[in-house]
């Protein structure tokens, strides 16, 4: 009989099956990207969602405490006595009034899901736990990704604990391009102790190299087309439905890089509602950015679809080729999503059928002023998080998003990442450059510039008091109260 968990190719012409203990990141027939699917007839499944939530506060759990393994029912390959977990997705929904006040949304309808506040910052650590924990039951030691930054710190961070909880060490490898990487990233990567290689190229050649090096070495990968990868991001869709009492939002947005977020929450969202646990969809925005379009290229302007999985290959070939013979490279300041060959791809056409979703691109000026705005009336994001507000006001003036629809955005990474992209764009200087530039002029709306000031006191006085935008309390404290 097969396995209530197994890997299936998501070719319909091929549709190979494979246990899944067999490591494989391919179908081995026809090389398109595989699936883990599930005999849900053969799992215990609760008959309503509301069920995970009194596992919210059960602390004695380490499993029940995490945020991807309360809905373990819901990614049912894990052999509970293998779940690695370091404490990830404990994030946090924000609704974010002052900024749907801000981008003339109804205050209550917008949502920003913090991603970045996982242990090491970003979204990666919901796949991370659960690609760690097949790495377990299958006994891999050595644990490799490419990465744009956030990638190779997740794992990076899981390989440096797995010798926790009886697990057993890994090593962490981590592939990444030279000089595209945040520094708040790459930091990381080096404190967790990871063997870092610094590849001449960017995560396009990255992810080619570390794939040909897992071949020959037998190294377990952890990119996103690990299709394990995938069912922990699942989880944040739950999440984002346990923060609003099991309410369906309208709209999910989330920035599009390798497209693995993406495609986990298309899969997430066809198996609820297959399993009966919702009875609506909502609809997806991917939102790329201008430099790194490949998805919107190809979704947008040349029409391509899943059509049920028979995929127009074709069309991704012809313009790879075209950006190869032009010498074609992505660049934008949101480096976290500076890929032009994205893995995930046919599996993020398949979430755009499942949820009625688009895309869309903006331009590197619009993702750092929402960036900043996030900063501003939340609790900010690094430049791909922002990227995700910058598609919705996009998609509010082209009044495809109404004011008072309800609508996610993902914020997929922690402020402190990229902390040199925040302070130039308060500054206007490069902490980055080896001989400091003069700072350009600052043009954002939201730049909140240094003052310089004299170590004087009546100066600072005089400029705290020019600068005042609310009433002066009246009056000084009493001598001796004043710390
Ligand atoms: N946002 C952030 C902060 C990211 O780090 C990434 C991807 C994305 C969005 C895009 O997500 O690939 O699921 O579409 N970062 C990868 C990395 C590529 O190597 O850290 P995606």
């Amino acid at each position: 009989m097969r396995e209530i968990a197994y890997q299936k190719c998501i070719n319909p012409t091929c549709g190979a099956t494979y246990s899944i203990s067999e490591v494989l990141f391919n179908c081995h027939k026809c090389g398109s990207l595989l699936d883990v699917l599930y005999d849900w007839d053969r799992t215990p499944m609760p008959r309503e969602m509301s069920f995970f939530e009194t596992r919210w506060g059960t602390r004695e759990s380490i499993v029940d405490f995490s945020g991807v393994w309360r809905f373990r029912e819901l990614l049912p390959f894990a052999r509970e006595r293998d779940i690695v977990t370091i404490g990830e997705g404990r994030t946090n929904m924000q609704t974010a009034d002052l900024l749907a006040r801000e981008i003339g949304m109804r205050p209550g309808n917008l949502f920003l899901q913090y991603e970045g506040l996982n242990p090491s910052g970003s979204f990666k650590d919901n796949g991370m736990t659960a690609a760690f924990t097949l790495a377990r039951m299958l006994g891999r030691k050595r644990v490799a990704c490419a990465s744009t930054g956030n990638t190779s710190a997740s794992l990076a961070m899981f390989a440096s604990l797995s010798a926790t909880n009886g697990g057993q060490a890994k090593q962490g490898i981590v592939f990444i391009g030279t000089g595209k990487i945040a520094y708040g990233k790459l930091s990381q990567a080096l404190d967790y102790g990871a063997l870092t290689l610094q590849i001449e190229g960017d995560f396009d050649a990255c992810l080619r190299r570390v794939r040909e090096a897992s071949d020959q070495l037998g190294l377990y990968l952890m990119n996103s087309v690990n299709p394990f990868r995938l069912e922990g991001q699942k989880a944040i869709m739950y999440r984002i439905l346990e923060a609003r009492d099991w309410h369906v939002p309208d709209w999910i947005i989330v920035p599009g890089g390798n497209l693995g977020n993406s495609s986990a929450f298309g899969k997430a969202y066809a198996e609820l509602y297959e399993l009966g646990l919702v009875d609506k969809i909502p609809r997806l925005a991917v939102i790329v950015a201008h430099g790194a379009n490949t998805l919107y290229e190809l979704h947008e302007r040349q029409g391509l679809r899943w059509n049920k999985g028979y995929v127009d290959c074709e069309k991704i070939g012809t313009l790879y080729n075209r950006m190869d013979q032009s010498g074609y490279k992505p660049h934008t300041i949101a480096s976290a999503i500076e890929i032009s060959r994205p893995v995930n791809l046919p599996k993020c056409l398949r979430a755009l059928d499942t949820m009625n979703g688009l895309v869309r691109q903006v331009s590197d000026d619009d993702i750092l002023e929402h960036k900043a705005m996030v900063g501003r009336f939340g609790f900010g994001c690094e430049p791909a998080s922002g990227a995700s507000v910058a598609g919705l006001n996009m998609l509010l003036r082209e009044k495809v998003i109404s004011p008072d629809e309800d609508v996610v955005c993902i914020l997929t990474g922690h402020e402190l990442k990229d902390p040199d992209a925040t302070v130039r764009y308060h500054t206007g200087i490069d902490m980055k450059a080896a001989e400091p530039p003069p700072a350009k002029p600052v043009t954002g709306k939201y730049a909140n510039v240094p003052i310089r000031v004299a170590d004087d006191i009546d100066a600072i006085c005089k400029i705290l008091d020019e600068h005042s935008i609310v009433e002066p309390d009246r009056g000084a404290l009493p001598v001796g109260q004043s710390t």
